[in-house]
């Protein structure tokens, strides 16, 4: 029976029930984060939970657990749920409100909820089976904080469906000024020549863990030149290769955009050296925590 955590109590998922009163229900209230695991172990977690901090304190709730008690309700989760590698899951709301009042009242209790689905993810470099991604570019809906991970993510969910609509597997958003943002619930990178670009965090982009640490693989190689800068639709549209990013999909090449072949239509060269970096890091987290499994 998978299990969840839900306001300081692990309980089966059946069972777990919220207040329709609840104002991540009713206003979606709230922030989240999604942090991939390996071998039951949190990648990135620091990471993850300085994000959350950020979210939380943007919106005005305050963390309601500690760093160290977030790290124990992983840790039980993951070893209770299946999965050798899952992911993890974990909103917090402002809570249970009395009425329906777009001012919050004082002294509310924060809703948090965490659980944990198992994740299919590669820990080799064992490329043969990538196949490049759809995108489309769409028209970016959103708010003006999209850095807040927020659990209001309407504008999102209909853009990934705007390009489930068009055959396509993720959306890539456009500003009023032609700009790439990010994707509807990913990071985007380009490569022209031996520039590697990415837009810059800020309030128009989720600051992205798994962006964080491509650019942390590929800031010192002296092969590329990595910047992180506005990068316009035509760029986007002209580029040799383009990535989008996340924690739970990785890297991913994108190798068909708006219907035309990106580059020349297939993964190129600097996606398998960047992912293989990637890999081999995670691998290296792995190895260390085999052999020096925390006590
Ligand atoms: N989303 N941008 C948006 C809008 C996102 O929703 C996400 C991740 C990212 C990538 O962030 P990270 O590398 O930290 O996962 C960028 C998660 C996975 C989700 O909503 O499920």
């Amino acid at each position: 029976m998978t299990q969840v955590y839900l306001n300081g109590h692990f309980i089966n998922q059946q069972d777990a029930m919220v207040s329709v009163m609840d104002r991540g229900f009713m206003f979606a209230d709230g922030a989240y984060e999604v942090i991939p695991a390996f071998y039951q172990v949190p990648f990135r977690v620091r990471q993850h939970l300085a994000r959350l901090d950020f979210s939380l304190s943007s919106i005005r709730i305050e963390n309601p657990l500690k760093h160290e008690e977030w790290l124990r309700v992983f840790d039980q989760l993951l070893a209770q749920n299946s999965g050798e590698h899952q992911s993890i899951y974990l909103q917090v709301t402002r809570g249970v409100a009395p009425d329906r009042n777009h001012l919050w009242p004082k002294g509310l209790e924060p809703t948090v909820l965490v659980m944990t689905t198992p994740l299919q993810m590669k820990l080799d470099e064992d490329f043969s089976h990538v196949q490049g991604m759809t995108a489309i570019t769409t028209e970016d809906l959103r708010w003006k904080r999209c850095d807040i991970k927020a659990i209001a993510l309407l504008p999102n969910v209909l853009h990934r469906q705007r390009a489930e609509e068009a055959g396509a597997d993720e959306a890539i958003l456009i500003n009023e000024q032609g700009q790439v943002t990010e994707g509807s619930s990913s990071n985007v990178f380009i490569v022209k020549g031996n520039e590697i670009a990415t837009p810059p965090k800020g309030m128009p982009i989720l600051g992205g863990i798994t962006r964080d640490l491509v650019i942390e693989l590929l800031q010192f190689d002296v092969n590329y030149q990595l910047s992180e800068r506005m990068v316009s639709q035509d760029e986007l549209h002209k580029a040799d290769e383009v990535w989008i990013t996340s924690s739970t999909k990785e890297i991913c090449p994108v190798t068909i955009l708006d219907k035309q072949p990106v580059g020349d239509g297939k993964v190129g060269p600097v996606w398998y050296e960047t992912a293989s970096r990637y890999q081999r890091y995670k691998q290296q987290l792995a190895t260390e925590y085999r052999e020096n499994p925390p006590t």
